[in-house]
């Protein structure tokens, strides 16, 4: 999608196949901070600290990750010892097994001498294939999004997103916003409400990106949902997820459900956009099974953001390089010099915080998903009859 108008990927490999350059998402909005992960050990860490984040970008992150540890140790045990530490980096999303478990298939097909290319040759293709599944599922979302446009002459549409599932959280397009993007490309007025999206504020990832492709957005607090919905100020929500169970239920940013409740209780159609790898064939019932992440009580207790100071210092983490890139956007024209980052801790010092990072909607809440494959019913019914494959002979 556009950063500056210029079109950019969230993951550009290097043409030497020396390492990836990935955007740091902790420094958006206020600077385009790119960075080199050149190691399994850069990947585990930038997954770990949310330098990546969102379920697809996180799978195909890993994959580069398992190739670049061939490079060290091209052996089984290796390969095994480092799916295990990447897969530990973050428990719910389940893309991140899904791409592990195909580079491991992969490479382990292959003799150690031909591993690392047959690893950089297969990574490429995840990062494609996200792409071209991202797109799909942009196509088949429009059609929603123009039905129900078609049905309010003319005045703008309204869609509730929470949490950022856009091009930053996949390799291109995202999930929730590619048919926003594509509305909003085909001249349709389109305006989309942000959940700020506490405690990493997401929303500020989602609001980056929609302005600098020119879409319509407000942010408002987590809490504002209901009230917008109450009043007839949304037409639509559009969720991603991290992962969907056979028989429907989602799991995604903490949250979700409270929008999915309150869309149900006033009649707006409540859509989850995901892609393939997202469903987890193996588990039925979400809220029993999905391993919910809970980070750093200190991601409540403080707002992390740019504060007006004079050290225009950006967050780069010791240990990784930063990438001033010959590529599309030199770092420089997005960040803002005057700014640095720091945090701001509103609560009494000895206060103690939860910070549970997913939760569960049941799939009886959801209106439909929309994939790669088409809209269907958040049913087993619905994504089986999307994936046949899937069906199990009795
Ligand atoms: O904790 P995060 O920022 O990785 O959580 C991301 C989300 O919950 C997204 O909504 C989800 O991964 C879908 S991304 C296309």
């Amino acid at each position: 999608m556009r950063v500056l108008g210029v079109h950019r990927r969230s993951i550009i490999a290097a043409t030497d196949q020396r390492g990836i350059e990935v955007i740091d998402q902790r420094a958006l909005p206020h600077a385009l901070s790119i960075l080199m992960l050149r190691t399994a050990g850069d990947v585990a860490r930038a997954i770990r600290e949310m330098l990546v984040r969102g379920a697809p970008l996180i799978g195909v992150v890993a994959a580069y990750g398992l190739c670049f540890a061939v490079r060290e140790d091209a052996s089984d045990a290796g390969i095994e010892r480092t799916y295990r530490t990447l897969l530990a980096t973050r428990p719910t999303a389940v893309n991140l097994r899904w791409a592990l478990d195909k580079m491991r298939e992969a490479l382990l097909a292959v003799p150690s001498a031909e591993r690392f290319d047959t690893g950089w040759r297969c990574a490429q293709a995840l990062c494609d294939d996200d792409v071209a599944t991202n797109f799909a599922i942009g196509k088949h979302g429009l059609t929603l999004l123009r039905s129900l446009f078609d049905r309010k002459s003319g005045s703008r549409l309204n869609v509730l997103t929470h949490c950022n599932a856009g091009w930053i959280a996949t390799v291109d397009w995202g999930t929730a916003l590619a048919p926003i993007y594509l509305a909003h490309d085909s001249g349709m007025p389109i305006h989309v409400w942000v959940d700020e999206t506490r405690p990493r504020n997401q929303g500020a990832l989602t609001a980056w990106e929609l302005g600098q492709h020119g879409v319509q957005h407000t942010v408002v607090v987590d809490s504002a949902g209901g009230h917008l919905m109450q009043h007839g100020l949304v037409d639509m929500c559009i969720v991603g997820a991290d992962r969907v169970t056979a028989r429907g239920d989602v799991c995604n940013k903490i949250g979700t459900y409270l929008k999915a409740l309150a869309a149900r209780d006033n009649g707006v159609p409540f859509y989850v956009a995901l892609p393939y790898p997202t469903i987890d064939w193996t588990v039925e019932d979400g809220i029993g099974s999905i391993p919910i992440e809970e980070r750093d009580p200190s991601e409540v207790l403080s707002v992390y953001g740019a504060v007006d100071h004079a050290d225009p210092t950006g967050p780069v983490p010791p240990g990784l390089t930063a990438v001033d890139p010959a590529g599309p956007v030199p770092p420089a024209q997005l960040a803002t010099p005057t700014l640095r980052w720091g945090s701001v801790r509103p609560y009494p010092a000895a206060t103690r915080a939860a910070n549970y990072a997913f939760d569960v909607t049941p799939a009886k809440l959801i209106t439909g998903f929309i994939t790669e494959r088409g809209i269907t019913p958040a049913s087993r019914e619905g994504l089986r009859s999307l994936y046949p494959e899937r069906v199990r002979a009795p």
